[in-house]
């Protein structure tokens, strides 16, 4: 092994340790703009690099979240910009850049860290449990109809990405607050990320559109969305592409939706991020022409279990022991007891034993400790520990939910 790890002490630095990922997107590096965008919401000190030599071989970065858990927020590490050359590739590059990066997050004091993964092999062995997932569809807009003529609610009004941010942050962080997986966006964040429009993120679909429902006074939902136009034989068979879209209320969601569903010169609208409890599949009089597909979204990890768990509230007056193994931060393994008053360590036996894994996969309320045993990822050890377990946890309504991939 002659490369080293540490965190990039400039952009330019930065610019190396991200040239890795690009190297997948088919390009050598960032460009101005893109490194400039990036360096207004990942600090360098958040980005990780390998050197061989004076040479980048490898970069993990991870942007400072605040992620929102049932009943609370934590802070969490957003891990981005994973890559490694192929030059370099199933030497430990990796590894050893997330064994960096948790131990960074661990004395960052950020319990939590979690990300999207390309492919769903790669994270389990450094403790990532799958804790969310994410729905596709792919509507056909002349079967579009809701079950039942809507009133209407409000006035819709397109404005420009200019003008947005006051009008579209309110909603997002209404919604935020309630949805496990959502996290706060920062003014950068809307200026750099969700409100840009840079050709490279077109892939060669339309411009991104803002559309804002407003009743009361104020926004209420809104939505991102680019117009793919395309004919065959003066047949519109085109489709409206949702980037983001949610409201504040159900019936500033229905309004929202309906507006999208209304575009003329679509065939079809589609949207990749859903969450699994999106309330289209019951608002729409056919749901099977959603074409609905599901595919995994967040993986969690819990890098300090004592403070994640702390972070969250419970839903019963039970308590349960669990008992966690760790191979990769083992400063968590060991007997938990969960109750609604608080999270400590204990000798007392356990009531499931189960990896860091599962943990995470019941962390947002996305899943339950019963569908776990169902699948063999806990034991139960003691009578009633997956229902007591399962009280305390519960499954969480909205279901956990991340409208974008960062
Ligand atoms: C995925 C990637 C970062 C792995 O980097 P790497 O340096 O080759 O990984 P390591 O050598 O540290 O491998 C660590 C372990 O993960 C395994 N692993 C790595 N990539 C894997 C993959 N894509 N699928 C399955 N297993 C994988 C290795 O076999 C190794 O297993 P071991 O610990 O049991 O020996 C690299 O292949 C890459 O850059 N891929 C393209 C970009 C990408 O997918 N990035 C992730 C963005 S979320």
């Amino acid at each position: 092994m002659d490369w080293k790890v540490r965190v990039c002490a400039s952009v330019e630095e930065m610019r190396a340790a991200v040239s890795p990922i690009w190297h997948y997107f088919g390009r050598s590096g960032p460009t101005e703009e893109q490194i400039a965008s990036l360096a207004r919401v990942l600090p360098a000190e958040r980005m990780h690099a390998a050197w061989d030599g004076n040479r980048v071989v490898g970069g993990a970065g991870a942007f400072p979240f605040e992620l929102t858990v049932p009943g609370g927020r934590v802070r969490a590490a957003g891990v981005t910009v994973v890559g490694v050359l192929p030059s370099h590739r199933r030497r430990g590059v990796l590894r050893a850049m997330m064994r960096a990066q948790l131990d960074a997050c661990r004395q960052n004091g950020e319990p939590v860290a979690y990300l999207w993964a390309t492919e769903e092999t790669i994270y389990g062995r450094f403790g990532y449990g799958l804790a969310s997932l994410a729905t596709e569809i792919d509507f056909a807009r002349e079967r579009s109809a809701y079950y039942a003529r809507a009133e209407p609610f409000g006035e819709t009004r397109l404005v420009s990405l200019g003008e947005a941010e006051p009008l579209v942050a309110p909603v997002w962080e209404r919604v935020a607050a309630v949805t496990p997986g959502m996290f706060a966006r920062t003014s950068a964040w809307w200026q750099a990320r969700a409100l840009a429009d840079p050709d490279w993120r077109r892939r060669g679909g339309g411009d991104l559109r803002c559309a804002v429902v407003e009743a009361r006074g104020r926004s209420t939902a809104y939505a991102l969305y680019r117009v793919n136009l395309a004919i065959d034989r003066g047949v519109q068979i085109g489709s409206l592409d949702v980037i983001e879209a949610m409201g504040d209320s159900p019936e500033a969601t229905r309004a929202i939706w309906r507006f999208l569903l209304d575009v003329d010169w679509t065939a079809r609208v589609k949207s990749w991020l859903l969450p699994v409890d999106h309330p289209l599949v019951l608002l729409v009089a056919e749901p099977r022409r959603l074409r609905l597909s599901v595919r995994d979204a967040l993986w969690v990890r819990l890098v300090d279990v004592g403070a994640a768990l702390a972070a969250r509230a419970y839903a019963a007056p039970a308590s349960v022991v669990i008992e966690i193994g760790d191979a990769f931060c083992p400063w968590n393994q060991g007997r938990w007891r969960v109750s609604a008053g608080g999270v400590e360590r204990t000798n007392d036996p356990a009531d499931l034993a189960g990896d860091v894994t599962a943990l995470a996969a019941v962390y947002l309320g996305g899943f339950t400790w019963t569908q776990l045993a169902r699948a063999l990822r806990v034991t139960e050890l003691r009578p009633e520990g997956l229902a007591r377990a399962d009280a305390l946890f519960t499954r969480h309504d909205p279901a956990p939910w991340c409208p974008e991939i960062f």
